[in-house]
């Protein structure tokens, strides 16, 4: 058990808060979708309520160590102004002059955010020097940045070993509500996995299929499988070199008795766009110059009918190619499935997943939306996150 920000003794102490504010952005950088700020909120609140003094960080984007105004944390801290109600002071730099001394002045209640963390090369090299400066500007560091708490970096683990830590409750959320449904799950357990690797998503699987009772996938990994299952699979993409590993999975699915759902149609198309016209075929059936795109009508009645009765739900990754919006119907439709299910825990992780709940309109229907893309999947991969790992434990 990790110290959470209760345990600190925050009053008058100036507090660094690693956050991901890392939130896609327009043309203009206008912030297109807000939710990781607003998920870093409670954090912020509970620490102005208890009179600390609140540094804020994070990154934004990859600058590469470069100072590069494309990635300034400016319009966060305006939009953070605007949702916490007071004033959220920029400074100018990462850890130079003005964060300083805008450190030094910060009152009780106060908030300030530095500049992109990843501006300053160091950061992602999670050198010793760089936490230690980081670490000079406050007297005690929460991590909330689940995001990126899959990354060894100074803000998000270094720090750590400088200052008294603890991790804030949007963390805290996402391990209580993803660790119990891979410790200790209400059943029946059905895991979603998608998306276009089985490469990607080997570990994942490898530590669900321990876990669940009935694992569906489906996506572009899923025409691997069909191969390993002797399947002809037409032009559909396919990693030869995890057809093996594909077999493997199979037998392990059924040496440990988990019902493992691959498509049973598709839609297919010839040419690979958004416009192509497209047919339903049977698994059985891929013609030899089609490539499947999405799972067909009766493959999203299996997915209902497995669905129907599970008591917690894991979805990571499209069933579709997402990316083109024809093809984008059965991953829009399991999300609607899910957002029907009524009495069973549904956890989404972060990416196209999200995106499908969000663009539905299904985000209050679901009991977690992870805010971590990459964090997310090496969480129900089972490893250890170094942005946790980090933090001290609790007495
Ligand atoms: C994310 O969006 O997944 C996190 O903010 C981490 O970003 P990164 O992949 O650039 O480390």
């Amino acid at each position: 058990m990790k110290q959470t920000v209760e345990d600190l003794d925050v009053g008058g102490k100036r507090v660094l808060v690693r956050c991901d504010f890392n939130v896609p952005q327009d043309e203009k950088g206008a912030i297109t979708d807000d939710r990781r700020i607003r998920e870093a909120l409670k954090t912020i609140r509970y620490l102005m309520e208890h009179d600390a003094r609140v540094i804020l960080c994070s990154h934004l984007g990859r600058p590469k160590g470069e100072v590069n105004p494309k990635y300034s944390l400016k319009p966060i801290a305006v939009r953070l102004s605007e949702l916490l109600g007071v004033e959220v002071k920029m400074a100018e730099d990462v850890i130079g002059e003005s964060a300083h001394k805008l450190a030094e002045n910060l009152k009780d209640r106060e908030v300030m955010l530095i500049e992109n963390v990843r501006y300053d090369a160091r950061e992602e090299k999670n050198d010793p020097e760089f936490s230690k400066e980081l670490a000079s500007l406050a007297e005690l560091y929460v991590n909330d940045a689940f995001g990126t708490a899959h990354r060894a970096h100074s803000s998000t683990a270094g720090v750590a070993d400088y200052l008294p830590s603890a991790v804030g409750y949007l963390i805290k959320k996402e391990i209580d509500i993803m660790g119990k449904a891979l410790e200790n799950p209400e059943r029946p357990f059905v895991a979603i996995l998608g998306g276009k690797k089985v490469s990607d998503k080997i570990s994942v699987i490898e530590n669900l299929i321990d876990k669940v009772d009935s694992l569906i996938i489906g996506g572009g990994m899923s025409y691997t499988f069909f191969k390993a299952q002797g399947k002809e699979i037409g032009k559909s993409i396919c990693e030869d070199d995890k057809i093996d590993l594909a077999k493997e999975l199979l037998a392990k699915a059924e040496e440990k008795g988990v019902r493992l759902i691959l498509p049973v149609d598709n839609v297919v198309v010839q040419e690979f766009s958004n416009e192509a016209p497209s047919m339903v075929v049977s698994s059985d059936e891929i013609p030899e110059d089609y490539q499947g795109v999405d799972v067909g009508p009766k493959t999203l009645e299996l997915y209902a009918e497995v669905l129907r009765d599970a008591k917690t739900v894991v979805w990571n990754g499209p069933v579709g190619v997402f990316e083109f919006d024809n093809f984008a119907k059965g991953t829009n439709k399991v999300a609607e499935i899910l957002a029907g299910l009524e009495g069973a825990t549904t956890i989404i992780g972060g990416g196209d997943s999200a995106a499908a709940i969000e663009k539905g309109g299904f985000a209050d229907k679901m009991t977690h939306i992870s805010t971590g893309g990459g964090a997310s999947l090496e969480f129900l991969e089972g490893k250890v996150l170094p942005g946790i790992d980090c933090i001290t434990d609790k007495e």
